[in-house]
């Protein structure tokens, strides 16, 4: 063994720089502040709107830097963000011209929409959000997290909290579903994992809560439309996992593109001055969304760009996003006296302080370390991840006769898997719209396992025989194009039909005006029913779908979702019984388009329907007023009673904690995961409030036979509303709650809040 002699003065230089390098790191983040007013003072005008301007990066020109101007307006001082850019050397380079070409030396921090995973692909949100296990969701995230900055990203543009009821929008896919106080658990636990507790760490981004605010509301479901509600529906719904995230410590914040009550929410003093930053007291940096503040021109608000900076600056927006308005405008709004020198300021205080947070400032490459980027990305154990994450978000929706799980000694011999989704190798069948981290161009769909190439071996180890067939997806195919299909589950004694969207057409810009099977998929399953086989029907969705005749006729259902990499993986452990499905609906399925919104914590009218037909009531004449499949609603391969519902009281004081508590009790022949959900109804408050709320969950494990308590504390916070004067206040009087597996089959008790 050799043995190296270090000269004792080079030993404590040594010493002496690391320790003032662990040092400085230290203060830096306490001293933040200082550092700000610093340079703050060193700025001139243009440097600071050029800090407010965020700029798009390859995924619109290509990796080719030379064949934009991305280096010369980054040069120029007028870029403090790039969003969207793949390639790592590329942000190398960017960087270097940021911190070393430019006076001051103000390092880009660079954007990315990382919406169910960055290089290795989760299921879409919504799914996960119908695992209803946040711990699992924060491994999600860290994962993504893992990834993303290792590929030099420092921002991450999730989570979507928006609460949507209206599956016609594209985008409930990136959300947690319809419900306020599920989708604020989620975003919380989506935060967690991006941030874990030190956003300067190398491994950790930030997160962009998004979209502020009403953008699930959008009228008709249709794109970018138009949202107008009451303040008491924005405060109680749509509000609280925004308000969530803000306490979570989400370091930023994205505005919306729609008006809110005819103000567009970028120029919304409201919703962020006095709300956000005001009552919520949260002080990160807001960045519009994609030109919106450009948009404020189109809605018809502003008259150009002058008055558009003016106005969305004034109500507390600080980043502009690709539009290029503050670079337009924002100089002439201060000349005119619409802004004041103050307000830029703040804006670009609010910039530099995120930067800063991400230590970004001492030490700029912090997130572009080669060795970390090869050594990062998809590691073999992030797939792990993906297909217990893909198994656990899958629900079972049907089961008759306990069709499923296809185990080994099965009666059945021989499997058709069938259906357009079954093997389908077109480009991000499995995957939404929303993985463009994984490279437009380059993007490699072998990546993905495909249902039929995990199922069928999985199938044919317990001693099935399995066969494939390739089922034409089009509104122009005929029986006879379904001919082979139809053939090989003629011959099969169980078939496997996979259909339902494409990836690709879930996300934003992706708004329907059907929720039918797309390309007539029903006509296939109708043709398949005439064969009355066990049939197992396997969705791949990015939201809910309307499959009343496949409800009544198809004796097994699961949802399955967008599931990423490991569709096929996750698929043959759900349907093989490897994993006793756990998934419950974090959105309801409607019966009919007719019925949307449809969601389960409405009002009661003065003239509930009890039963279909009853006229005077409200109902359709041609349809029950019941979803297809209810909110919280998901089947397990073994079976769970409630019983033993108890309140610790039944008249509680303002303040006191009611407790209610429930037995649980897995009365099947299988392991399993339950989540016991706990609603409340105030009977008589100063105004109607809705038929239930969910107040908690928790999942829990049990073994075959196993009783287990759950117990669920309500505060006096958990029994407040909202009231029509927008104060926030809980009503003496009676209350119910409920405890069940799902929204609509809950044991119930009642108490009184006495004033
Ligand atoms: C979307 C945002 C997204 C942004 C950046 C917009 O079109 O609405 O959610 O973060 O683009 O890609």
């Amino acid at each position: 063994m050799t043995k190296i002699i270090v000269p004792r003065s080079i030993l404590l230089i040594f010493l002496i720089l690391s320790f003032t390098t662990v040092f400085a790191q230290k203060t830096s983040v306490k001293n933040i502040e200082s550092r700000v007013e610093t340079l703050l003072t060193k700025m001139t005008l243009d440097e600071k709107i050029g800090q407010l301007n965020q700029v798009v990066g390859d995924i619109s020109t290509g990796t080719d830097l030379a064949k934009d101007d991305l280096i010369a307006q980054i040069r120029a001082n007028k870029v403090s963000s790039v969003l969207s850019h793949v390639n790592f050397e590329n942000k190398i380079t960017m960087q270097r011209v940021a911190v070393n070409e430019t006076r001051l030396g103000i390092p880009l921090v660079f954007g990315f929409d990382v919406i169910h995973g960055y290089k290795t692909i989760f299921p879409i949100p919504l799914a996960q959000a119908a695992s209803w296990d946040m711990g699992l969701v924060e491994r999600i995230e860290r994962i993504a997290a893992e990834e993303a900055s290792a590929d030099g990203q420092n921002w991450v543009f999730a989570p979507m909290v928006d609460v949507g009821r209206d599956p016609r929008w594209g985008r409930v896919m990136e959300g947690a579903g319809e419900d306020p106080y599920l989708g604020s658990r989620v975003g919380e636990a989506r935060i967690r994992g991006f941030q874990g507790d030190d956003l300067s760490a190398n491994n950790t981004v930030a997160a962009c809560t998004k979209h502020f605010a009403g953008y699930g509301f959008i009228e008709a479901g249709r794109e970018y439309n138009t949202v107008d509600m009451s303040d008491q529906r924005l405060r109680e719904i749509v509000l609280p996992p925004f308000q969530a995230a803000a306490n979570a410590g989400s370091a930023t914040f994205m505005n919306a593109f729609t008006t809110l009550n005819g103000v567009p929410a970028s120029m919304n003093k409201n919703l962020i001055t006095n709300i956000l930053r005001g009552e919520w007291a949260w002080n990160g940096m807001i960045v519009s969304d994609w030109n919106s503040f450009g948009e404020t021109i189109i809605h018809g608000a502003a008259e150009d760009e002058t008055d558009a900076s003016a106005k969305c600056l004034s109500a507390g927006s600080d980043m502009d996003m690709v539009g290029g308005t503050f670079q337009k405008g924002l100089k002439k709004a201060l000349e005119a006296g619409r802004v004041t020198q103050a307000q830029i300021d703040e804006a670009v205080r609010r910039v530099l302080r995120f930067k800063f947070s991400l230590g970004l400032f001492d030490d700029p490459f912090r997130y572009l370390n080669q060795k970390r980027h090869d050594t990062t990305l998809e590691k073999p154990e992030y797939r792990v991840v993906a297909r217990e994450a893909a198994a656990k978000s899958m629900v079972l929706l049907k089961n008759d006769g306990g069709l499923l799980p296809l185990t080994a000694g099965s009666r059945f011999k021989k499997i058709a898997i069938i259906g357009p989704y079954a093997d389908s190798k077109g480009n991000k069948d499995y995957l939404s719209f929303w993985t463009i981290g994984l490279g437009m161009r380059e993007y490699d769909s072998t990546k993905v396992v495909r249902p039929a190439q995990a199922l069928k071996p999985a199938l044919e180890k317990l001693g099935y025989e399995v066969t494939v067939t390739e089922t034409c997806l089009d509104s122009t195919c005929t029986e006879k194009d379904y001919a082979a299909a139809i053939n090989a589950a003629r011959a099969a004694d169980v078939v496997i039909v996979c259909v339902g969207e494409r990836g690709f057409d879930c996300g934003e810009s992706r708004s329907v005006s059907s929720l039918e099977l797309p390309r007539k998929q029903d006509q296939l399953l109708n043709i398949l029913g005439r064969l009355k086989k066990p049939t197992v029907m396997v969705l791949f969705n990015s939201r809910p779908l309307v499959f009343e005749w496949a409800s009544q006729n198809i004796p097994a259902i699961l949802v399955a979702w967008q599931p990423g990499f490991e569709t096929g993986n996750a698929l043959a452990d759900v349907l093989t019984g490897k994993v006793n499905p756990s998934g419950k609906l974090p959105m309801t399925f409607p019966r009919s388009l007719g019925q949307v919104p449809i969601y389960y914590n409405h009002l009661n009218t003065g003239r509930p329907q009890t039963q279909y037909g009853q006229i005077f009531t409200s109902g359709y004449l041609d349809s029950p007023t019941s979803p297809a499949y209810p909110f919280g609603f998901g089947l397990s391969y073994t079976a769970y009673t409630y019983s033993n519902l108890k309140l610790s009281k039944t008249q509680y004081k303002m303040g006191e904690t009611v407790e209610v508590s429930v037995t649980v009790t897995n009365s099947g022949s299988l392991p399993g995961e339950e989540t016991v959900q706990c609603y409340t109804r105030d009977l008589a408050a100063d105004i109607a409030r809705p038929v239930k709320e969910l107040k908690g969950f928790e999942k829990i494990k049990l073994n075959a036979g196993e009783s287990r308590g759950v117990t669920f504390r309500l505060s006096e916070h958990d029994l407040s509303y909202w009231n029509n004067e927008l104060k926030w206040k809980a009503d003496p009087g009676k209350f119910k709650v409920f405890v069940g597996g799902n929204s609509v089959e809950v044991m119930e008790g009642e108490f009184e809040l006495a004033r």
